[in-house]
């Protein structure tokens, strides 16, 4: 079995949804000094072009989330793997994810933050695959609305491969 990979957004599209998504962030912040949780690994690079653009002052931390099932469908074991560790009790928190499909990822990591009374709880995803939905959990923010189809790239892997694509692609499998 290999792999094949069409061009779904270019690498300029990206930039220029981060561009947007920055100028919103940068406004509804402004003063609040927030933090960023950055969901790893597949939300690295979409994190890194966004807090480079944020002019407000800001925390990062990460959280290292596994979820074990087959290759290109989500299957709810959602394993924390590692814990931010810096205390978000009153402050305003903005979670950072490359994608929410099903939305069991998120709803398992917002129910371990919220334990901890942040002052305000946001989802901010670089992709947002709402038609494969089967918890209530929806982005704030998305920069992209998809259709059901596997996607890599820009962070987000098969096998742990093509994070580094520079632009999203949609895989399919050829025999
Ligand atoms: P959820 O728990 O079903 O919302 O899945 C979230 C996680 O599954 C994401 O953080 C990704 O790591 C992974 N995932 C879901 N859809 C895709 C995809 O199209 N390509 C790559 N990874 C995906
Ligand atoms: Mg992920």
């Amino acid at each position: 079995m290999s792999e094949k990979i069409e061009v779904y957004i270019k690498h300029d599209e990206i930039m220029s949804a981060i561009d947007d998504m920055a100028i919103k962030l940068n406004e509804e912040y402004k003063d609040k000094f927030p933090v960023f949780i950055v969901i790893l690994k597949g939300a690295f690079m979409f994190a890194s072009e966004l807090v480079k653009r944020m002019n407000t002052p800001l925390n990062i931390d990460f959280m290292v989330i596994s979820s074990y099932g087959s290759s290109t469908t989500s299957s709810g074991n959602v394993r924390i793997e590692e814990d931010i560790k810096i205390n978000i009790e009153n402050r305003h928190v903005i979670i950072i994810e490359d994608i929410i499909d099903t939305g069991q990822t998120i709803e398992k990591v917002k129910q371990k933050l919220s334990v901890n009374n942040p002052l305000s709880l946001k989802l901010v995803s670089l992709l947002d695959k709402p038609s494969r939905r089967i918890v209530k959990e929806n982005p704030d923010y998305s920069c992209f609305q998809i259709e059901d189809k596997f996607v890599v790239g820009f962070g987000l892997d098969y096998n742990q491969m093509y994070r580094n694509l520079p632009y999203i692609g949609i895989l399919t499998e050829v025999k």
